[in-house]
């Protein structure tokens, strides 16, 4: 077992290594460089991201292992490799820009592979395939980026979560260098548990959309457990983090983004504003016992208190009325 790792670790380095010389010297890469350009990807994003290209073809990546003479099967086991039903092995990424994903040592263990282009003929496979769990890759266990941010996590006591890579990438490139992202799945505990070794505090910096909304309510939940303070950073509706940096610019998502990050509870009552539709007092009423009841999960009294006048000042009711409602609801249950 540690000797078919070992040689999986050794594959997945030299076609990282591959792909990225076929991005960066080949006419094979040509489009690929065209698209990471016109997306605001630097020279030196790409190298430091060892970000590659892999070619549409069925063998090339078969071809240049069989060379090397690293087992077929183990290349398949380690999802380099593809087998088709027939047992014919072929390449599993084609035509697809390739983000390396690493171990918390920078060991090369998957990769993350977008398509150039999912608007076209290709718009029925997936626009992200990942590397498959293997010896190797564990995916609840891992976190994109985790090795290059780490240092600066423990400095600044915080990271910063997001759903996808590029995001990671823009964020970094724009000088926020304490991003990590899952990789295509919810947040594990795990994962949460990572984080806890290194920081005191995350902002999580999901896509400003409902998938992105809903996202952000598991991880609380997640983070909350593993005993990290969580705040949400405020994207407008349907922009990610890599769009409102490109859009902009680093100053902006400091300042309007990363530093009015908002504590869970003013996430959640805003999330609660947002799925509720009011048309009448029922309506008014239902919306303000869910509130009450978001804030009674408070354990600091003061903070309760904070947040039940912003409350009844925002639905013009007395205080006290909103503390009878309170003690009411915390009775019942
Ligand atoms: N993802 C995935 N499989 C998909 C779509 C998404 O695994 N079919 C994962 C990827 O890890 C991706 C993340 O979910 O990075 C976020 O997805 P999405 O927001 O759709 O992608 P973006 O990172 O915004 O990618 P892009 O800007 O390139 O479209
Ligand atoms: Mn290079
Ligand atoms: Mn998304
Ligand atoms: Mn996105
Ligand atoms: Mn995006």
């Amino acid at each position: 077992e540690k000797r078919a790792k070992q040689a999986m670790l050794e594959a997945h380095e030299l076609v990282s290594k591959l792909y990225h010389y076929v991005l960066t010297e080949t006419p094979y890469g040509v489009e690929a460089m065209k698209y990471l350009t016109k997306r605001g990807m630097s020279r030196q994003t790409l190298t430091e991201y060892q970000i590659g290209f892999a070619p549409d073809s069925w063998d090339f990546v078969t071809q240049f292992l069989k060379k090397r003479s690293f087992s077929q099967d183990l290349m398949v086991e380690a999802g380099l490799l593809a087998k088709s039903e027939a047992g014919k092995v072929f390449d599993r990424f084609r035509g697809r820009v390739m983000f390396p994903i690493h171990d918390s040592q920078g060991h090369v263990i998957g990769f993350g592979g977008r398509l150039l282009d999912n608007t076209g003929p290709r718009s029925s496979q997936p626009k992200y395939l990942n590397s498959p769990e293997s010896l190797l890759f564990n995916k609840s266990a891992t976190l994109f980026n985790l090795h290059r941010a780490r240092s600066t996590m423990r400095k600044r006591k915080q990271a910063l979560l997001f759903e996808g890579y590029v995001d990671v990438v823009s964020a970094w490139q724009a000088g926020f260098m304490q991003g990590v992202a899952t990789l295509g799945t919810a947040l594990t505990e795990q994962q949460a548990r990572i984080l806890r070794r290194n920081v005191e505090s995350v902002v999580l910096c999901y896509d400003g959309d409902a998938a992105g909304q809903e996202a952000t309510s598991k991880a609380i939940h997640v983070l909350q457990q593993a005993g990290l303070i969580v705040r949400v950073a405020p994207l407008p509706q349907g922009v990610d983090p890599d769009d409102y940096i490109r859009q902009h610019g680093a100053e902006a998502f400091s300042q309007q983004v990363l530093l009015q990050a908002m504590p869970v509870t003013a996430f959640r009552l805003k999330h609660l504003r947002s799925q509720y539709v009011i048309n009448d007092e029922t309506d008014k009423t239902r919306l303000i016992a869910k509130a009450v009841e978001i804030i009674n999960e408070l354990d600091s009294p003061v903070e309760r208190d904070l947040y039940q006048r912003q409350l009844a000042e925002e639905y013009s009711l007395t205080l006290g009325d909103l503390k009878w409602e309170s003690k009411r609801a915390y009775k019942q249950q």
